[in-house]
């Protein structure tokens, strides 16, 4: 039986219902990554695990011991939140050992777990220092210390690393990777970078509006979208109707249905020549092309629709392209979905 679960679980605020029968079964040690939009309810989630807020049906259980209705304090479970929410009259030391005073720890063992957990998050030698005098970095990870001190069975997360500037978040984002490896907590981790998703989770669960709307492995979610919304948010940008599709289609497509992909799938080739079989081959002119300094981002005119390829050589405007698609970059629904 999985380690934390959670199932049929309903959350209403009056009468508007923000969560709808969730289930997800995370197993010991593992990372899950709740991935969704704005609105979707991912701090809904973490509040109602962590007692937080009341649920309207559904329930929550940790090694078997149902906690649905336990108070907050009676739950072992830590939240680390966006904001570090530490103590600013607090020291770094004071700040990690809170929880184990609260706890009635006696000194010698607090300094003792605190020392360890310095280590651990690689800020020895900063114990004594006010934690307003810490960088942005510094704070998430003395929250972070924070919150595994009292040795938490599940530690969520909520949006931790979004207060951080792009260098040092890719920075904390692998230190909390390479910590859970190591010390093999349980967690549940929020955000709405897909690329943070995609690194630090064992498996991310996509949220959208109240459900969860896949649950699986990073390249399972990348590379096999189980519905157009998911593979819209999870980067494939271009969206073509297979009605649209007249000419040059290798692969056969049956009516009616969506096609999602990437513009990094995509390959520009001259408007004469001759691809390869399968796939999608269409005919366009491009219509601009962008430096993203990795490579060029075209938009392409095919009939009706612009769609986007990346090269690493730009094609000039106005040139005559043909866009050639893979088959396993081709992510295809119902168009009723
Ligand atoms: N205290 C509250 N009272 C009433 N409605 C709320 C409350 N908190 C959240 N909601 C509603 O519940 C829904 C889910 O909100 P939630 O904060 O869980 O979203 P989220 O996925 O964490 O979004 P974000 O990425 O913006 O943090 C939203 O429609 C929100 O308006
Ligand atoms: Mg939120």
């Amino acid at each position: 039986m999985s380690y934390l679960q959670i199932q049929q679980l309903k959350i209403s605020y009056g009468d508007n219902v923000v969560l709808h029968d969730i289930d997800l079964a995370v197993n010991k040690g593992e990372m899950i990554a709740l991935l969704g939009p704005s609105g979707c309810g991912k701090t809904t989630l973490l509040n109602a695990l962590c007692g937080f807020i009341p649920v309207r049906s559904g329930s929550i259980a940790i090694d078997g011991r149902n906690i649905t209705t336990c108070a907050p304090e009676q739950r072992n479970i830590t939240m680390v939140f966006q904001s570090y929410a530490l103590w600013p009259h607090f020291t770094v030391a004071q700040n990690i050992g809170y929880g184990l005073k609260v706890r009635k720890w006696n000194k010698p063992a607090i300094a003792k777990r605190v020392a360890e957990l310095l280590e651990i998050v690689n800020l020895g030698g900063l114990a004594d220092i006010k934690v307003t005098a810490l960088s942005g970095g510094q704070r998430q990870r003395v929250a972070l210390a924070r919150a595994l001190a009292i040795e938490p069975d599940v530690l969520v997360l909520d949006e931790p690393l979004s207060n951080l500037d792009a260098k040092v978040r890719l920075n904390v984002r692998h230190e909390i990777k390479s910590l859970q490896k190591k010390l093999g907590f349980t967690s549940l981790i929020v955000t709405h970078d897909q690329q943070e998703a995609l690194v630090m989770a064992d498996r991310i669960a996509v949220m959208h509006q109240g459900h969860i709307e896949q649950l699986g492995t990073p390249e399972a979610i990348y590379h096999r979208p189980a519905t157009p919304f998911i593979a819209d948010f999870m980067g494939a940008e271009n969206r073509l109707h297979s009605a649209g599709l007249v000419a040059h289609q290798a692969t056969s497509l049956e009516k009616d249905k969506v096609i999602y992909f990437r513009s990094s799938d995509v390959a520009i080739h001259s408007a004469s020549d001759a691809c390869a079989s399968e796939g999608l081959l269409l005919d366009g002119v491009v219509e601009q092309s962008a430096f993203l300094g990795h490579q060029y981002r075209h938009s392409v005119r095919c009939n009706d629709q612009t769609l986007l390829a990346d090269s690493v050589r730009s094609w000039p405007v106005n040139a005559p392209v043909r866009l050639h698609v893979p088959t396993p970059a081709l992510h295809i629904f119902a168009a009723s979905l």
